[in-house]
């Protein structure tokens, strides 16, 4: 079969289209033939050697597929055979036409969602499902979503939006501005003006943000400091786009009484995992959209992952092998 495999750590041409055996599923597993590869942002910081890579190199690259099941191991539900779901690989070969996964890593498709909007939305839905429920929205709050125009800063965007809470977002650029708006925020300053804190200021009037959704990281919400609430002001620190978490100190937080929840590890990726499931089903009831960039052949992988490095992607980017 088709597959994507890393070589080494390192730019995009470490993924390297070649003919590999087709795997077999083992006890309570299944063998999934894949039909949506989502290229996920975390991937492109392992194939970069700024993750962990999970295996020895080289090796089938790829974390999540969507496809139908075609073979079950010994113990699985005779039931998943012939279904549709999204796999999610522990980092091995899901850029491959035929994935193996752990029975219990896989999530139905709903009737009515298509393979690739299931494969778009399960990452940053289930993300961005978990992040509003540890930010405990109260009626007529503010909220921030940093880099809403993809991902799961969309994601967040339209599940904030529709909870009821004002959401600023932010965004690079007129376009990616636009597709905040779309997703439902109410205003959106663009991240990648300097000084951006000062038209945030502005556009509070006096006012402050509840609940910062960093993904950004870095010292990206230092400047904010004073704009967000004290004593019951949230930072959610989810990802760090720039490079490193966020930078504020115990000191920062402290003296204003804001609290800074870590949104990542190993017990916090449990928690995202438990609302895969929820994820499809809010895209299957039209409550959640993520959008997809393009779609393009498994062989394309490093393209795939260039466009994500350069910011390009209005969306998800998927294979089809
Ligand atoms: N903790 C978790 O469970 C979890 C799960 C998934 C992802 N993450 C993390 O969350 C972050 C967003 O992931 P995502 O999947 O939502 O990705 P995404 O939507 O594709 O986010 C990438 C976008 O972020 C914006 N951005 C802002 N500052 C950036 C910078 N310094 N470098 C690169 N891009 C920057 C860019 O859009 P503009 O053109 O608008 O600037 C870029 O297109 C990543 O750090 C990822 O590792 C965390």
């Amino acid at each position: 079969m088709q597959a994507i495999v890393m070589t080494e750590t390192g730019a995009p041409e470490v993924l390297v289209p070649r003919a590999v055996d087709a795997p077999r599923p083992g006890d309570g597993q299944v063998l999934v033939r894949a039909e949506a590869i989502p290229v996920l942002y975390p991937e492109t910081k392992v194939r970069a050697g700024e993750f962990p890579v999970p295996v020895a190199l080289p090796a089938v690259f790829g974390f999540q597929a969507a496809g139908t099941v075609t073979e079950l191991g010994a113990g699985v539900d005779p039931a998943l055979l012939g279904t549709r779901v999204v796999a999610a690989t522990s980092g091995v070969g899901a850029y491959a036409e035929l994935v193996v996964a752990e029975a219990d890593s896989v999530t139905v498709i709903p009737d009515g969602l298509r393979t690739d909007l299931a494969a778009a939305t399960q990452m940053p839905g289930s993300v961005a499902l978990a992040l509003v429920a540890t930010a405990a929205l109260a009626p007529g709050e503010t909220v921030l979503v940093e880099a809403a125009a993809t991902g799961v800063g969309s994601a967040l965007t339209q599940l904030c939006a529709a909870r009821g809470v004002r959401v600023i977002a932010t965004a690079g650029g007129a376009e990616k501005a636009r597709l905040a708006r779309e997703h439902g925020a109410a205003e959106v300053v663009d991240h990648t003006a300097p000084a951006w804190a000062d038209q945030l200021r502005d556009l509070l009037a006096g006012g402050t943000v509840d609940v910062v959704f960093d993904s950004i990281g870095g010292d990206s919400v230092t400047p904010l400091l004073d704009l967000i609430t004290p004593r019951t002001g949230r930072v959610l620190s989810y990802g760090w786009l720039a490079g490193v978490p966020t930078q504020l100190t115990a000191v920062d937080l402290i003296l204003r009484g804001l609290t800074l929840t870590g949104c990542a590890g190993p017990a916090w990726l449990g928690e995202v995992a438990r609302r895969r499931a929820d994820a499809l089903d809010a895209a299957a009831r039209g409550q959640l959209t993520v959008g997809i960039d393009s779609v393009l052949p498994l062989t394309g992988a490093a393209d795939a992952h260039r466009k994500l490095e350069e910011r390009s992607a209005l969306g998800t980017v998927l294979l089809r092998p």
